[in-house]
Protein backbone atom coordinates (compact mmCIF):
# COMPACT_ATOMS: atom_id res chain seq x y z
CA UNK A 1 0.00 0.00 0.00
CA UNK A 2 1.18 3.36 -0.99
CA UNK A 3 0.86 7.17 0.77
CA UNK A 4 -1.20 7.65 -2.76
CA UNK A 5 -4.63 7.92 -1.76
CA UNK A 6 -6.51 4.83 -2.92
CA UNK A 7 -9.47 5.19 -5.48
CA UNK A 8 -12.26 2.53 -5.72
CA UNK A 9 -14.44 2.76 -9.26
CA UNK A 10 -17.35 0.96 -9.82
CA UNK A 11 -18.12 0.87 -13.40
CA UNK A 12 -21.78 0.08 -13.51
CA UNK A 13 -21.89 -0.94 -17.55
CA UNK A 14 -25.12 -0.88 -19.27
CA UNK A 15 -27.21 -1.87 -15.91
CA UNK A 16 -28.77 0.68 -13.67
CA UNK A 17 -31.41 2.68 -14.95
CA UNK A 18 -31.82 6.16 -12.94
CA UNK A 19 -33.94 5.19 -10.86
CA UNK A 20 -32.04 1.94 -9.75
CA UNK A 21 -28.82 4.52 -9.71
CA UNK A 22 -31.04 6.73 -6.91
CA UNK A 23 -31.50 4.04 -5.23
CA UNK A 24 -28.14 2.50 -5.18
CA UNK A 25 -26.84 6.25 -4.11
CA UNK A 26 -29.15 6.34 -0.80
CA UNK A 27 -27.93 2.53 0.29
CA UNK A 28 -24.56 3.63 -0.14
CA UNK A 29 -24.96 6.85 1.44
CA UNK A 30 -26.45 5.73 4.69
CA UNK A 31 -23.28 3.40 4.81
CA UNK A 32 -21.03 5.60 4.01
CA UNK A 33 -22.36 7.88 6.98
CA UNK A 34 -22.76 5.39 9.41
CA UNK A 35 -19.50 4.32 8.82
CA UNK A 36 -16.91 6.51 6.92
CA UNK A 37 -14.05 5.51 4.71
CA UNK A 38 -10.97 5.44 6.63
CA UNK A 39 -8.88 8.38 5.32
CA UNK A 40 -6.69 7.97 1.99
CA UNK A 41 -9.84 6.01 0.40
CA UNK A 42 -12.08 7.77 -2.42
CA UNK A 43 -15.09 6.18 -4.11
CA UNK A 44 -16.45 6.97 -7.55
CA UNK A 45 -19.48 6.01 -8.95
CA UNK A 46 -19.63 5.03 -13.34
CA UNK A 47 -23.25 5.52 -13.83
CA UNK A 48 -24.87 5.19 -18.07
CA UNK A 49 -25.35 8.61 -19.28
CA UNK A 50 -28.90 8.18 -18.62
CA UNK A 51 -28.23 8.41 -14.88
CA UNK A 52 -25.32 10.82 -14.63
CA UNK A 53 -27.62 13.68 -13.93
CA UNK A 54 -29.85 12.15 -10.96
CA UNK A 55 -26.57 10.69 -9.73
CA UNK A 56 -24.77 14.15 -9.55
CA UNK A 57 -28.39 15.59 -8.05
CA UNK A 58 -28.29 12.45 -5.07
CA UNK A 59 -24.77 12.75 -4.54
CA UNK A 60 -24.80 17.08 -4.34
CA UNK A 61 -27.92 17.59 -2.36
CA UNK A 62 -26.97 15.11 0.23
CA UNK A 63 -23.40 15.84 0.88
CA UNK A 64 -22.20 12.08 -0.12
CA UNK A 65 -18.67 11.57 -0.35
CA UNK A 66 -18.40 10.04 -3.57
CA UNK A 67 -17.31 11.47 -7.08
CA UNK A 68 -19.07 11.17 -10.13
CA UNK A 69 -17.70 9.25 -13.14
CA UNK A 70 -18.54 8.65 -16.62
CA UNK A 71 -18.32 5.48 -19.07
CA UNK A 72 -16.94 7.34 -22.22
CA UNK A 73 -16.71 10.67 -24.20
CA UNK A 74 -16.50 11.57 -27.62
CA UNK A 75 -13.27 13.21 -28.50
CA UNK A 76 -14.28 16.26 -30.32
CA UNK A 77 -15.55 19.36 -28.56
CA UNK A 78 -18.86 19.31 -30.56
CA UNK A 79 -20.29 18.50 -34.00
CA UNK A 80 -22.58 16.21 -36.04
CA UNK A 81 -22.02 12.79 -33.81
CA UNK A 82 -25.35 11.65 -33.74
CA UNK A 83 -25.64 9.53 -30.60
CA UNK A 84 -22.66 10.78 -28.69
CA UNK A 85 -21.56 12.72 -25.50
CA UNK A 86 -18.53 15.46 -25.44
CA UNK A 87 -16.53 15.87 -22.71
CA UNK A 88 -17.61 19.50 -21.94
CA UNK A 89 -21.22 18.06 -21.53
CA UNK A 90 -19.90 15.37 -18.83
CA UNK A 91 -17.19 18.56 -16.98
CA UNK A 92 -21.02 20.38 -16.78
CA UNK A 93 -22.22 17.34 -14.41
CA UNK A 94 -19.42 17.89 -12.36
CA UNK A 95 -18.16 14.68 -13.18
CA UNK A 96 -14.81 14.54 -11.75
CA UNK A 97 -13.66 11.07 -13.54
CA UNK A 98 -13.69 9.68 -17.37
CA UNK A 99 -12.99 6.06 -18.31
CA UNK A 100 -11.24 5.75 -21.36
CA UNK A 101 -10.27 3.15 -23.13
CA UNK A 102 -12.27 0.66 -21.84
CA UNK A 103 -11.14 -2.98 -23.33
CA UNK A 104 -14.94 -3.12 -24.06
CA UNK A 105 -15.13 -0.20 -26.50
CA UNK A 106 -11.54 -1.29 -27.56
CA UNK A 107 -12.80 -4.74 -28.54
CA UNK A 108 -16.97 -4.27 -29.25
CA UNK A 109 -16.49 -0.81 -30.15
CA UNK A 110 -13.23 -0.44 -32.62
CA UNK A 111 -11.72 2.35 -30.37
CA UNK A 112 -7.86 2.42 -31.57
CA UNK A 113 -5.58 3.89 -29.65
CA UNK A 114 -5.55 6.76 -31.84
CA UNK A 115 -9.10 7.65 -30.76
CA UNK A 116 -8.15 7.08 -26.88
CA UNK A 117 -5.76 9.50 -27.23
CA UNK A 118 -7.99 11.87 -28.29
CA UNK A 119 -10.37 11.12 -25.48
CA UNK A 120 -7.38 11.60 -22.97
CA UNK A 121 -7.12 14.91 -24.57
CA UNK A 122 -10.28 15.85 -24.67
CA UNK A 123 -11.05 14.73 -20.78
CA UNK A 124 -8.09 16.53 -19.91
CA UNK A 125 -9.14 19.84 -22.06
CA UNK A 126 -12.38 20.09 -19.59
CA UNK A 127 -10.10 19.66 -16.31
CA UNK A 128 -11.54 16.15 -15.37
CA UNK A 129 -8.95 13.16 -15.25
CA UNK A 130 -8.74 9.75 -17.64
CA UNK A 131 -8.84 6.22 -15.92
CA UNK A 132 -7.14 5.27 -18.68
CA UNK A 133 -7.70 1.28 -19.29
CA UNK A 134 -4.65 -0.70 -20.59
CA UNK A 135 -4.40 -4.56 -20.64
CA UNK A 136 -3.75 -7.55 -22.21
CA UNK A 137 -5.61 -10.85 -23.89
CA UNK A 138 -5.13 -14.16 -22.75
CA UNK A 139 -3.23 -15.05 -25.65
CA UNK A 140 -0.42 -11.61 -25.53
CA UNK A 141 -0.38 -13.28 -21.48
CA UNK A 142 0.33 -16.50 -22.35
CA UNK A 143 2.91 -15.47 -25.36
CA UNK A 144 4.56 -13.41 -22.73
CA UNK A 145 4.05 -10.03 -23.98
CA UNK A 146 1.71 -8.66 -21.64
CA UNK A 147 3.89 -5.97 -20.42
CA UNK A 148 4.95 -4.95 -23.88
CA UNK A 149 1.59 -4.75 -24.79
CA UNK A 150 0.61 -2.36 -21.82
CA UNK A 151 4.12 -0.08 -22.73
CA UNK A 152 2.49 -0.10 -26.29
CA UNK A 153 -0.87 1.51 -24.71
CA UNK A 154 0.57 3.67 -22.55
CA UNK A 155 3.25 5.09 -24.92
CA UNK A 156 0.28 5.81 -27.65
CA UNK A 157 -1.75 7.38 -25.11
CA UNK A 158 0.70 9.46 -23.21
CA UNK A 159 3.84 10.15 -25.48
CA UNK A 160 4.98 14.03 -25.63
CA UNK A 161 1.50 14.91 -22.78
CA UNK A 162 2.62 17.12 -20.24
CA UNK A 163 4.05 15.68 -17.37
CA UNK A 164 1.28 17.47 -14.72
CA UNK A 165 -1.36 16.14 -16.95
CA UNK A 166 0.26 12.19 -16.20
CA UNK A 167 0.97 12.96 -12.87
CA UNK A 168 -3.07 13.91 -12.55
CA UNK A 169 -3.85 10.68 -14.47
CA UNK A 170 -5.06 7.22 -12.90
CA UNK A 171 -4.06 4.02 -15.14
CA UNK A 172 -6.44 0.82 -14.93
CA UNK A 173 -4.52 -2.41 -15.15
CA UNK A 174 -7.44 -4.50 -16.76
CA UNK A 175 -5.98 -7.69 -17.68
CA UNK A 176 -9.11 -8.50 -20.31
CA UNK A 177 -9.08 -12.53 -19.66
CA UNK A 178 -10.10 -11.46 -16.06
CA UNK A 179 -13.01 -9.00 -16.90
CA UNK A 180 -16.56 -10.29 -16.20
CA UNK A 181 -15.07 -14.14 -15.74
CA UNK A 182 -14.42 -14.85 -12.45
CA UNK A 183 -11.17 -15.07 -13.03
CA UNK A 184 -8.78 -12.52 -10.85
CA UNK A 185 -5.11 -11.95 -11.48
CA UNK A 186 -2.91 -13.23 -8.61
CA UNK A 187 -1.86 -9.90 -6.50
CA UNK A 188 1.67 -11.41 -7.60
CA UNK A 189 1.06 -10.87 -11.42
CA UNK A 190 -1.33 -7.19 -10.17
CA UNK A 191 1.41 -6.12 -8.32
CA UNK A 192 4.04 -6.83 -11.22
CA UNK A 193 2.27 -4.83 -13.75
CA UNK A 194 1.43 -1.80 -11.55
CA UNK A 195 5.19 -1.56 -11.16
CA UNK A 196 5.76 -2.01 -14.97
CA UNK A 197 3.29 0.78 -15.53
CA UNK A 198 4.87 2.94 -13.16
CA UNK A 199 8.00 2.24 -14.66
CA UNK A 200 6.83 2.66 -18.33
CA UNK A 201 5.44 6.44 -17.31
CA UNK A 202 8.91 6.79 -15.65
CA UNK A 203 10.12 6.56 -19.04
CA UNK A 204 7.72 8.71 -20.62
CA UNK A 205 7.40 11.33 -17.96
CA UNK A 206 9.82 11.43 -15.56
CA UNK A 207 10.16 10.27 -11.55
CA UNK A 208 7.94 12.55 -10.02
CA UNK A 209 5.23 12.01 -12.63
CA UNK A 210 5.51 8.30 -12.19
CA UNK A 211 5.66 8.52 -8.17
CA UNK A 212 1.71 10.57 -8.22
CA UNK A 213 -0.29 9.10 -11.11
CA UNK A 214 -2.71 6.23 -9.71
CA UNK A 215 -2.29 2.69 -10.88
CA UNK A 216 -5.62 0.79 -10.40
CA UNK A 217 -6.64 -2.70 -10.76
CA UNK A 218 -9.55 -4.11 -12.72
CA UNK A 219 -10.89 -7.22 -13.36
CA UNK A 220 -13.65 -9.55 -11.38
CA UNK A 221 -12.42 -7.94 -8.08
CA UNK A 222 -14.95 -8.80 -4.87
CA UNK A 223 -14.81 -7.90 -1.84
CA UNK A 224 -13.01 -11.18 -0.49
CA UNK A 225 -10.10 -10.53 -3.16
CA UNK A 226 -9.99 -6.56 -2.72
CA UNK A 227 -8.22 -6.61 0.16
CA UNK A 228 -5.19 -8.50 -0.83
CA UNK A 229 -5.34 -6.39 -3.71
CA UNK A 230 -5.57 -3.37 -1.99
CA UNK A 231 -2.12 -4.26 0.35
CA UNK A 232 -0.26 -4.01 -3.21
CA UNK A 233 2.77 -1.48 -2.89
CA UNK A 234 1.59 0.04 -6.38
CA UNK A 235 -1.25 -0.65 -6.71
CA UNK A 236 -3.79 2.54 -5.16
CA UNK A 237 -7.14 1.64 -6.20
CA UNK A 238 -9.52 -0.97 -7.84
CA UNK A 239 -12.25 -0.57 -11.23
CA UNK A 240 -14.84 -2.76 -10.32
CA UNK A 241 -17.38 -3.82 -12.65
CA UNK A 242 -20.16 -6.80 -11.70
CA UNK A 243 -19.29 -6.14 -7.75
CA UNK A 244 -19.94 -2.65 -8.04
CA UNK A 245 -23.63 -3.09 -8.93
CA UNK A 246 -24.92 -3.44 -5.03
CA UNK A 247 -24.12 -0.68 -3.09
CA UNK A 248 -23.44 -2.94 -0.44
CA UNK A 249 -20.59 -4.62 -2.41
CA UNK A 250 -18.81 -1.73 -3.63
CA UNK A 251 -18.85 -0.25 0.11
CA UNK A 252 -17.34 -3.63 1.50
CA UNK A 253 -14.69 -3.41 -1.37
CA UNK A 254 -13.68 0.46 -0.59
CA UNK A 255 -12.81 -0.86 3.04
CA UNK A 256 -11.36 -3.84 2.50
CA UNK A 257 -7.55 -4.55 3.88
P1 LIG B 1 -15.55 -6.92 -13.70
O1 LIG B 1 -15.32 -5.68 -14.68
O2 LIG B 1 -15.23 -6.45 -12.31
O3 LIG B 1 -17.01 -7.28 -13.86
O4 LIG B 1 -14.63 -8.00 -14.14
C1 LIG B 1 -14.24 -4.81 -14.49
C2 LIG B 1 -14.22 -3.78 -15.58
O5 LIG B 1 -14.49 -4.11 -16.73
O6 LIG B 1 -13.94 -2.59 -15.33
Amino acid sequence: MSDRELLISGNWKMNHTHFDAIQFVQTLAALLRANPLRAGRALSVHPSFTALRSVQTALESDGVPVSLGAQNCHEAEKGAFTGEVSAEMLAKLNVSYVIVGHSERRQLFGETDEAVRAKVDAVCRHSMTPILCVGETLEEREAGQAHAKVSQQLEAALKGRSRAAVADLVVAYEPIWAIGTGLTASSDDAEKMAAHIRNEIEQLSGSEASSSVRVQYGGSVTPESAGELLRCQDVDGLLVGGASLKAESLYEIARAR
